[in-house]
C-alpha cells in the first residue's frame, strides 16, 4: 500500500535523518555476501507485461520458492506491487523505492539499491536473492555471482525487459529440462560468473 506523508522542507530537499549508527555500512566495508538473480526470461528478453508475468508456469513458482525461502529477497517497488501475496512468507522482503513516504506491511524499505544490500546483509545470510524487476536486475547484474534462470522458449509481448547480459561471462553449471507447461517450453538453468570483478 502506498502511504501518504507530508514532507518537511528538509525531507523535500533530500536531507537524510539517518544517523551514522543506524545507516548500514557501505558494501565494501562488509563481508561480501554473494548475490543471486532469480529471473524467468523469455527469448526476446521480456520478463513482465503490464505489471505481471506474461506466463503461468506453476513449476517455476515452486522453484522460485525453493530457491528463495529463508533468504533476504530484494525487489523493486513495482515487483512488490505485483505480488499476489505480500510479503513473500518465510523471507525477508526488501523493497527498493525512491518514495520516502512509501510503506509496505511486512517488508523492509530501502531508498537505494546499496541500502537494500546493507539491510539484506544485516542477518549475515549466505546469499542475497535479487528477484526483480528490470530496474533492480540492472543494478544487481554487475555485482552478481549467480543467475538462476528460467529460460522460457516463447516471445511474448512485454514492457519489462531483462538488461542485456554477456553470456560469455557466465558458465552454465546446471540445466534441467526442457519441460512443458501447456504450449510453453522452458528450462531451468544455473549460471555462475566466470570471473569475479
Ligand atoms: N520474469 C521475472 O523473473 C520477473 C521478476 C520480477 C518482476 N517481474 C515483472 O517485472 C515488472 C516489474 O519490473 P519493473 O522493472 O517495471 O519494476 P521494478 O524493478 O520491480 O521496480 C521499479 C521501481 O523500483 C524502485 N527503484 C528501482 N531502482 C531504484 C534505485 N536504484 N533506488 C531507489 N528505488 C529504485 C523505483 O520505485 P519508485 O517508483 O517507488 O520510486 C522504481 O520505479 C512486472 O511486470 C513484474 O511482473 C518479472
Amino acid at each position: 500500500m502506498r502511504g501518504k506523508k507530508v514532507l518537511t522542507q528538509d525531507e523535500e530537499n533530500g536531507a537524510s535523518f539517518e544517523t551514522a549508527a543506524s545507516r548500514p555500512p557501505p558494501r565494501d566495508e562488509r563481508k561480501q555476501v554473494p548475490l543471486t538473480l532469480v529471473v524467468a526470461l523469455a527469448e526476446n528478453g521480456v520478463i513482465g507485461n503490464k505489471g505481471t508475468l506474461p506466463w503461468r508456469i506453476p513449476e517455476d513458482l515452486k522453484r522460485f520458492k525453493a530457491l528463495t525461502l529463508g533468504k533476504p529477497c530484494i525487489m523493486g517497488r513495482k515487483t512488490w506491487d505485483s505480488l499476489p501475496r505480500k510479503p513473500l512468507p518465510g523471507r525477508t522482503n526488501i523493497v527498493v523505492t525512491r518514495d520516502h513516504g512509501f510503506r509496505a506491511d511486512g517488508a523492509e524499505i530501502a531508498h537505494s539499491f546499496e541500502d537494500a544490500l546493507g539491510i539484506a546483509a544485516l542477518g549475515m545470510p549466505d546469499e542475497i536473492m535479487i528477484i526483480g524487476g528490470a530496474a533492480i536486475f540492472a543494478s544487481a547484474l554487475p555485482l552478481a555471482q549467480r543467475v538462476e534462470l528460467t529460460d522460457i522458449m516463447v516471445a511474448p509481448q512485454g514492457d519489462a525487459f531483462m538488461p542485456p547480459f554477456d553470456r560469455a561471462q557466465w558458465q552454465e553449471t546446471k540445466r534441467e529440462g526442457p519441460y512443458e507447461a501447456g504450449a510453453l517450453r522452458y528450462a531451468f538453468i544455473t549460471l555462475e560468473r566466470r570471473q569475479l570483478r
